[in-house]
């Protein structure tokens, strides 16, 4: 039997126009709030679990740093020290899991995995990444553009801005369409042909939403004017044999000094970052003063502390 079900975040849209904005306005909150000193304990006495099939830096250290700083605890699961390595059924772990854990975040390859997982979980599951979809960095990039580009943190100041995606129409790139959608925003997307977003994602994201997407294969058209410009590596985890094929599929589609001079003066680049300096990135943009990602990083700790006060209940 099917356990009753916890709100999970496998994507962008599994959050209303509601709930994304109570999220970000949250994660704005606990950033100034932890500034002095002040602590949320929402989490206390609970415990989150990590359950990682691919390598992370930042989504697994900005989650466990999160719980503990919402006074929980953090278990990380390596999958390939459970039993589930060894072919114990998805729908198994997730229900055992349920019965030790408040919360789950996972990040792995297809999203058929995130899902059967939360469909069989009666706690919440979180997408820390899949192939499809990285709705959690997605929603703390949102919060650095808003956090630079309005006053105030009001979310209605970025409703005007252009901002351009230049690289694969990856997962990164799927959430951050999603994202856009809910805030009603203007993206555009310039992607090699053959590499553009999933186009089913796109008509899904834009159903009810006053979004402006656009794809096209001219970087330069999706960075004229933009405010912000957002990449991204060329070969994602599980992409390793395409990388020297993708290298020259995606040399043009670089952000570089000659890219950004098309953009406004004051726009700002983001990377979610581990950058590959030299190729969709110059180090000389990304250590430059129009690079925010250092920011960005730390955003993510103040998003996923106001998700798993949300969340975990
Ligand atoms: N941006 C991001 O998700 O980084 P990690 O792969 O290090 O978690
Ligand atoms: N698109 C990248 C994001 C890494 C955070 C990947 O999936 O590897």
């Amino acid at each position: 039997m099917k356990p009753k079900k916890a709100k999970d975040f496998l994507r962008v849209l599994d959050f209303s126009v509601d709930e994304v904005k109570t999220v970000l306005t949250r994660a704005n909150e606990l950033k100034k709030e932890l500034k002095t000193g002040k602590k949320s304990e929402a989490a206390k006495g609970k415990i989150l679990g990590l359950l990682f099939e691919k390598h992370s830096t930042r989504t697994r250290i900005s989650f466990e740093s999160a719980m503990y700083n919402l006074g929980g605890n953090c278990t990380f699961l390596s999958s390939k020290d459970l039993q589930l390595n060894r072919g114990e059924p998805l729908k198994d772990t997730a229900r055992v899991l349920s019965r030790y854990l408040d919360c789950l975040v996972v990040r792995t390859f297809g999203q058929n995995i995130v899902e059967e997982l939360a469909n069989w979980a009666s706690i919440p599951v979180i997408n820390g990444l899949t192939d499809q979809h990285h709705p959690c960095q997605a929603l703390s990039d949102i919060m650095t553009v808003i956090e630079k580009k309005s006053q105030g943190f009001n979310l209605d100041d970025i409703k005007g801005l252009k901002i351009a995606w230049v690289g694969d129409g990856n997962n990164v790139a799927h959430s951050w369409i999603e994202v856009c959608a809910r805030l009603d925003l203007n993206l555009y997307l310039a992607c090699p042909k053959g590499y553009e977003p999933d186009k089913h994602i796109i008509e899904e994201s834009l159903k009810d939403s006053k979004a402006n997407i656009v794809v096209v294969n001219d970087p330069i058209k999706a960075v004229e004017d933009a405010d912000v410009i957002n990449t991204d590596v060329w070969a994602s985890m599980g992409q390793e044999d395409e990388e020297d094929e993708r290298k020259e599929i995606f040399k043009n589609y670089q952000v570089n000094t000659k890219l950004l001079s098309h953009a406004k003066k004051d726009a700002i680049v983001l990377h979610c970052l581990p950058a590959h300096r030299g190729q969709e990135i110059t180090e000389e943009v990304l250590e430059g003063p129009q690079s925010v990602v250092w920011d960005q990083a730390e955003n993510k700790m103040h998003l996923h502390r106001a998700l798993l006060e949300f969340l975990v209940k």
